[in-house]
């Protein structure tokens, strides 16, 4: 289980908490803006998605929570941390799966490079 101490962004080092902080404080409206949060998701892309989720379960269903029944007992608080936390991996394995993310973007580096908006520029690869 991810804790609020843990890197979200292991490429800036943002933990959890900072990312946390600045989607409460900041409300941006969508996430691709948490790269004014210490450069998170700008770097080698991994975090992005989760960042996403984050950024949905923080803000993006303030207005039209849809209320789960049947949950008597937990409070508010204690309810919504542990949505929060239900999607996010083990920190080692959650780094072990970028690395194998990179991993795949190193074997393919054509990916990247149609991402700066030239056009993918395939070579043919002969074994
Ligand atoms: S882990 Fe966030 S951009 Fe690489």
């Amino acid at each position: 289980m991810m804790r609020p101490d843990d890197e979200l962004c292991l490429c800036f080092h943002v933990t959890r908490r900072k990312v946390e902080q600045y989607l409460r404080t900041q409300r941006p409206a969508v996430a691709s803006q948490l790269s004014e949060c210490y450069g998170a998701g700008t770097g080698c892309g991994w975090c992005r998605p989760f960042l996403k989720r984050l950024h949905q379960q923080i803000l993006g269903e303030a207005g039209d929570a849809g209320e789960e029944s049947g949950t008597g007992g937990v409070t508010e608080g204690g309810r919504e941390e542990a949505r929060e936390q239900a999607d996010f991996p083990e920190p080692d394995r959650y780094a072990q799966a970028r690395e194998a993310y990179r991993e795949s973007l190193r074997q393919s580096p054509n990916l990247q490079a149609s991402e700066s908006g030239n056009g993918p520029t395939a070579s043919p690869e002969r074994p």
